[in-house]
């Protein structure tokens, strides 16, 4: 059976949802939108129930945005900008002052707490791209992040321009590639 022929059958979030590079730099998310999305995340599960996740959240226009743009890559810089609402994504990675690790799921449940997040704003309607193409010890060091805390990635969100005049932005066919499902089984000797 050919890959795709169950991706219809996925759940509509998930089997809709694509990583834009080009987001809509007149739309605006509202503050309880914006707060609905880290809600999202607070209630991802953690081992253990630890969390160990923080969000530098920021909307474009306001004073965190600025401080957070100025950190970008060259390649995110040209489109992460003109997204609604950008945020930082830190870990939990260390126990305060020493090298003992906080949780050695820390990562593993912040990517889980912003897979929550990106769902979230696609059933707002948005969408989402993750990205680790920024100064992540820049970044650290003008949000005065401790060394216990990582930053580890960051999350763009907004629309994709609908407007008559310019075509509207398609996924990249080789994003959309995936290695085939027989692949993903384990089966073991
Ligand atoms: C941890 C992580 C880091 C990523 N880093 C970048 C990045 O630096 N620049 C970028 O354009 N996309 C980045 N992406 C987006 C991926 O390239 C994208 O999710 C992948 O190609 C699959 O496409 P899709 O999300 O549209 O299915 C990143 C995604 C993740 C999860």
């Amino acid at each position: 059976m050919p890959d795709d022929v169950l991706v219809p059958k996925l759940h509509p979030l998930l089997a809709t949802r694509w990583s834009p590079t080009t987001f809509d730099p007149g739309f605006e998310l509202d503050a309880d939108q914006t707060e609905l999305l880290v809600e999202a995340a607070r209630w991802a599960p953690s081992a253990g129930n630890s969390q160990p996740w923080a969000f530098i959240v920021s909307r474009r226009g306001d004073d965190t945005h600025r401080r957070l743009v100025r950190h970008l890559a060259a390649s995110s810089s040209r489109w992460a900008p003109s997204a609604s609402v950008l945020v930082a994504n830190l870990a939990h990675r260390y126990v305060d002052g020493t090298d003992w690790e906080y949780s050695e799921f820390a990562l593993y449940d912040l990517g889980q707490a912003v897979a929550h997040m990106t769902i979230q704003a696609q059933a707002l309607g948005l969408f989402a791209r993750q990205f680790r193409a920024f100064d992540r010890s820049a970044l650290a060091h003008e949000f005065g992040v401790p060394p216990h805390w990582e930053v580890t990635t960051m999350s763009a969100f907004g629309r994709v321009p609908s407007s008559p005049d310019s075509a509207t932005p398609q996924p990249l066919e080789a994003a959309r590639m995936r290695r085939p499902i027989g692949d993903l089984l384990w089966t073991g000797p």
